[in-house]
């Protein structure tokens, strides 16, 4: 059977170990030799224990658990040709030929330079006798496919990121119980969410929370936003309202570029309404703690749609990302998504927050 690997790389997900667990068993089922690479593309360079044959029982009870049970991590030494040169060799040695990546754009762009850079690593091995003629022939073609893992709900193809789903329900809990405090002393509460430049998880949390007032980087506020937002607060607060909350998204900024911190956001109302307002950091809790049915689901369907990819391809076959449309799991161009998902980073920090939003929208 052919040679698959599975590692998770960038910041962890809930739900990618759904996606472990499916695509080690999908590959098994389909006859497939199916290895782990632990610590990302770290253990890719690395070799040795880091890469390790799976069986159907090394991804039992992993569904429920929050985090990736093979490790992530940023690597350097991946970036460097020496660092890519030992993990051809390292994949070449087990037999392996097929990747399955699950992360955010920058891994998966990185996967694909790897594939495309193949051929001539493996040229070079062979030049330098680390690999034989023979290896360089059988294992000629390198195929990949993406899954992405992200609870920001920033990648332009897919629907859904594996870990969004599980994130926003931390948020909300917490929202919840801020709730209750701040009920009880008519607090203002501002709360910062992560999401990069993305303000998915701002948005959405904020509309189910039932929030008085939303920052996020798409749509900047205009420079007089301290008045609007006060006038806000004031008005909900004459209609009886004991309590606001404020979610903040950690990439807001104002029409100029300034980013809009809780803090700053904090002064205004301070200042200005004399407020009794604290500041709740959500932070990494936001990407812990066990993932909803929801990134089950999706992990599970987007682990197995890439194995039938990357058994179903050939060498002409255009590397996949596997994305959700709607309710079908579908396979799309990797590069095209990810070069959208860079343009679309481009016009935020061009300040064309029209593009940005139309080009998201388009994906
Ligand atoms: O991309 C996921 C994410 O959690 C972002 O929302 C956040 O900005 C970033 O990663 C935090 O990175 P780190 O885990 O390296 O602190």
């Amino acid at each position: 059977g052919k040679g698959i690997a599975v590692f998770t790389s960038g910041g962890d997900s809930q739900g990618m170990n759904a996606a472990v667990r499916a695509v080690v068993r999908m590959g098994i089922y389909l006859g497939c030799k199916v290895f782990f690479i632990r610590e990302g593309y770290q253990g890719m360079v690395d070799g040795g224990e880091n890469i390790i044959e799976a069986n159907w029982s090394s991804v039992s009870c992993i569904i429920h658990k929050g985090g990736t049970i093979i490790g992530s991590a940023r690597c350097a030494d991946f970036r460097e040709k020496e660092g890519r040169l030992k993990a051809a060799k390292n994949l070449v040695q087990k037999g392996i030929t097929n990747l399955v990546v699950i992360g955010g754009d920058g891994s998966l762009t990185g996967a694909d330079l790897f594939r495309q850079e193949w051929g001539s690593l493996l040229d070079e091995l062979l030049g330098r006798n680390e690999i034989t003629a023979e290896q360089r022939e059988k294992y000629k073609v390198l195929q990949i496919a993406g899954l992405v893992g992200s609870i920001d709900n920033d990648f332009c193809g897919t629907d859904m990121t594996i870990g969004t789903d599980s994130a926003l329900h931390r948020i909300i809990e917490a929202v919840d119980a801020i709730v209750s405090t701040a009920y009880s002393h008519q607090r203002t509460f501002i709360m910062e969410v992560m999401g990069r430049h993305c303000g998915y998880l701002a948005l959405v949390a904020a509309l189910t929370s039932e929030a008085d007032y939303v920052f996020i980087p798409e749509d900047p506020a205009d420079v007089n936003w301290p008045e609007v937002l006060c006038d806000k607060l004031v008005q909900e607060r004459s209609v009886g309202q004991r309590l606001n909350i404020i979610i903040v998204s950690e990439g807001a900024i104002d029409r100029n570029g300034k980013p809009i911190t809780a803090e700053l956001i904090k002064k205004v109302v301070v200042e200005n309404l004399n407020q009794d307002t604290r500041i709740t950091v959500l932070g990494h809790v936001q990407r812990g703690g066990n993932p909803s049915a929801f990134d089950r689901v999706l992990g599970c369907r987007m682990g197995a749609e890439a194995v039938m990819a990357l058994m179903e391809a050939n060498e002409h076959t255009k590397p996949c990302v596997i994305s959700l449309e709607g309710n079908q799991a579908v396979r799309l161009p990797l590069m095209e998504c990810v070069q959208q998902t860079k343009a679309v980073a481009q016009a935020m920090e061009d300040k064309n927050w029209e593009l940005a939003v139309t080009l998201r929208g388009k994906s």
